[in-house]
C-alpha cells in the first residue's frame, strides 16, 4: 500500500515519535513504507512522513552504491533506533526530503555513527555506518525526533525560503507522488 507523504508544515513532522511496543507485528508497515519510498524515488522514509508518529524508518541507497561504497547492501528497516555515538569530522552535502519537495540545501553532519536498533523481525543490532549511509540515517533519525533539515538552516536562509516552504504546505509543488498538505482541506 502506498501512503500519501505528509508535507512540510504538518505538526506530525515536528513531534518526537513514540517507540513501537516490543514484538508488535511491524512487517506490513515496513513493506508499505518501502513501497511508498520507492514510489517517490526516495532513499529514506520515516513513519512520521506517512502520518504515523512511530520510531520507524526505512532506507535503501543501493542504487547509488557505485557513487558511495557505504551504500552497498544498504537496505534496512530501523525500529526503535538509538544513535549511540556520532564521530569523525563534519562534512557538508546537499540534502533534500520527500516532505519538502523542490528544496535542497547543504547540511553539515558527522561522517560516522553507531546505532542500536531492531529490524522488522525484532532482531537486535548495533552497527557502525559511515559516509552517505550515516548521512541518510541521521536525516531519517531526525524525522523521528521531530527535526527537519530546514531546522539547521541559518535565520537568513530560512527567511529566504519562507515563501516556498509555505507554498509546499499549501500544495504548490511539482511532484509525481501522492502527498497530504496541511493547508489544503480534504473532503
Ligand atoms: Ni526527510
Amino acid at each position: 500500500m502506498i501512503y500519501a507523504i505528509v508535507a512540510y508544515g504538518d505538526p506530525v513532522l515536528k513531534k518526537k515519535a513514540q517507540e513501537v511496543a516490543q514484538g508488535t507485528d511491524i512487517k506490513t508497515l515496513v513493506e508499505d513504507m518501502f513501497e511508498t519510498m520507492y514510489n517517490a524515488h526516495g532513499v529514506g522514509l520515516a513513519a512520521p512522513q506517512i502520518g504515523k508518529s512511530l520510531r520507524v524508518f526505512v532506507v535503501d541507497g543501493e542504487k547509488y552504491d557505485e557513487e558511495d561504497e557505504s551504500l552497498k547492501g544498504f537496505k534496512k528497516a530501523f525500529i526503535n533506533p538509538t544513535i549511540i555515538e556520532e564521530i569523525d569530522d563534519k562534512w557538508s552535502v546537499e540534502e533534500g526530503c520527500l516532505s519538502i519537495p523542490g528544496i535542497r540545501e547543504q547540511i553539515t553532519r558527522h561522517q560516522t555513527l553507531t546505532i542500536h536498533y531492531f529490524d522488522e523481525e525484532w532482531e537486535e543490532h548495533t552497527e557502525t555506518f559511515s559516509g552517505m549511509a550515516a548521512r541518510i540515517i541521521q536525516h531519517e533519525y531526525d524525522h523521528i525526533e521531530g527535526t527537519l533539515f530546514t531546522d539547521y538552516l541559518s535565520p537568513l536562509k530560512k527567511r529566504l525560503l519562507k515563501k516556498r516552504l509555505q507554498g509546499i504546505s499549501k500544495g504548490d509543488v511539482d511532484i509525481d507522488y501522492k502527498m497530504k498538505f496541511p493547508l489544503v482541506k480534504t473532503r
